[in-house]
């Protein structure tokens, strides 16, 4: 079901009701208070993941994102450290995203005339999340991963496909008949070949003191954690965890600048404003880096609000409840399914003063500095929370920085692009062009 179905029901039926899908029983939480009490306040009761039939054949309830217990302990805490050394903190990953980012303005120097944004930033961020799990970039022409990424793009999209869902309703039953899911399987089946073919060759020349990236590390971990089955470090193990870093990094961080280059064709004066600051704090003879965050307020308020009205991944991830508790007084038995509304979170007229606006000063106090707010949860809360945050804030700022210190970007003569998006797994821009001048 899609999320704006689901805000309708919750303005008729309050910001905790039950579902039925299939035989199974479904909670949807909305607005923040409600999601609040749920991730945060109930800390350890809603940690789990259901087993949702469409993504159970492809995720097999291991690695990091569909894993439950000991398996998603184990493997949260190793990912989690690897993206700290990696990344957050570290100059490495920086100067990797920096590096993206000459490339991705090279691509957009070579486009005449107007096109339309989607491949050269999902093969950009793409690489970003590439340099981490394998090492390494790809070429933006480079067919064999593109054909990945297209294919990832597809599986993406048919995950909100009602038809696709039906998988849900009655997997036993279209398990043999033809239909989207059969494309959304074969299409991941190509994809973990791709992923094996890189441990495969990791594995040829992997030295243990020497660590490349995720999967040399991974690598070692499952040599530590011999004596240790449980945690599931083994192959397959690998082969979801990178596919969960992929899956989960790209499309999404690509949807929300897609989303936000959006924004700076429908708004110019807004983007104006940003270039203002670009120009004033970091100027055009060197490129933009992380410390420059905190001295652009006006364009971390911008990318702030980009996040927000995009509504990027609405519904979360779905949970399942630890143990028995009530949530908003209502009693929830353990292993009960649940959403949470992160579209209303985001849009929830509590906590914003206009919430269906694209408006900055949401996240500017009255001096003009940056304020943070509560309610801006898209990347979940609690221990569930995105494990990408800090890498996906990272190369959103860089990205977007980097893009409008160098050029303009405007509507295409005669075209009016939508704001109205469309449902996929994400929730993402209908496709559009854009043309872009050099500054
Ligand atoms: C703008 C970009 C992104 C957005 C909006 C986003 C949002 C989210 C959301 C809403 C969840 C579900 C949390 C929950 O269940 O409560 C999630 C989970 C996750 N994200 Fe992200 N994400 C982004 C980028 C990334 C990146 C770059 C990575 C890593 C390379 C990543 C890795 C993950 C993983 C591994 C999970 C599962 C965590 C778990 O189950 O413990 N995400 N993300």
């Amino acid at each position: 079901m899609d999320f704006r179905t689901l805000n309708k029901l919750a303005e008729v039926y309050g910001n905790i009701f039950s579902l039925r899908v299939g035989s199974e029983k479904m909670i949807v939480v909305s607005g923040y208070k409600a999601v609040k009490e749920a991730l945060i306040t109930q800390i350890d009761s809603f940690v789990e993941r259901p087993i949702v039939p469409l993504f159970h054949k492809v995720y097999e309830g291991i690695g990091l994102a569909a894993s439950n217990g000991y398996v998603w302990r184990t493997h949260r805490k190793f990912a989690g450290f690897h993206l700290r050394m990696f990344g957050e903190g570290k100059k490495s990953l920086e100067h990797n995203i920096q590096q993206e980012t000459v490339y991705l303005c090279d691509a957009l120097k070579a486009e005449n005339g107007p096109f339309n944004p989607m491949t050269i930033l999902t093969g950009a961020v793409s690489n970003t999340v590439a340099c981490l799990v394998f090492g390494q970039r790809f070429e933006y022409h480079d067919e064999y991963y593109q054909r990945i990424l297209r294919l990832d793009n597809e599986c993406i999209k048919l995950m909100g496909s009602p038809r696709a869902q039906l998988y849900n309703v009655c997997p036993r039953l279209l398990e043999y008949l033809p239909g989207p899911h059969q494309t959304f399987f074969s299409n991941y089946k190509i994809i973990k070949d791709f992923l094996r073919g890189e441990i495969s060759k990791h594995k040829e020349d992997w030295d243990s003191s020497n660590p490349r990236d995720f999967i040399d590390n991974y690598l070692s971990e499952m040599e530590k954690k011999k004596s240790d089955p449980e945690a599931g470090f083994n192959i397959e193990g690998l082969v979801i965890s990178c596919l969960d870093m992929i899956e989960a990094g790209t499309e999404t961080t690509a949807t929300t600048l897609r989303w936000g280059l959006l924004f700076m064709i429908k708004y110019p004066e807004i983007q104006k404003k940003v270039q203002e600051e670009i120009d004033r704090a970091i100027g055009q003879s060197r490129q933009p880096c992380l410390a420059d965050r905190v001295i652009m307020p006006y364009t971390d308020a911008v990318i702030h609000e980009v996040q927000r009205l995009g509504d990027v991944v609405p519904l979360g991830l779905p949970k399942k409840s630890a143990k028995d508790t009530t949530l908003g007084g209502y009693f929830i038995p353990k292993g009960t399914a649940v959403l949470t509304n992160l579209s209303l979170v985001m849009h929830d007229p509590n906590e914003w003063e206009t919430p269906d606006t694209f408006n900055p000063g949401h996240f500017l106090d009255e001096n003009g500095q940056f304020r943070k707010r509560e309610a801006f949860l898209p990347f979940s809360a609690g221990k569930r929370a995105c494990l990408g945050e800090q890498l996906a804030r990272q190369v959103i700022f860089l990205f977007f920085t980097s893009l409008l210190q160098q050029f303009t970007v405007s509507k295409c003569p005669g075209e009016e692009p939508s704001l109205e998006g469309e449902i996929w797994f994400t929730y993402a821009p209908a496709p559009y062009r854009l043309c872009v001048s050099t500054r």
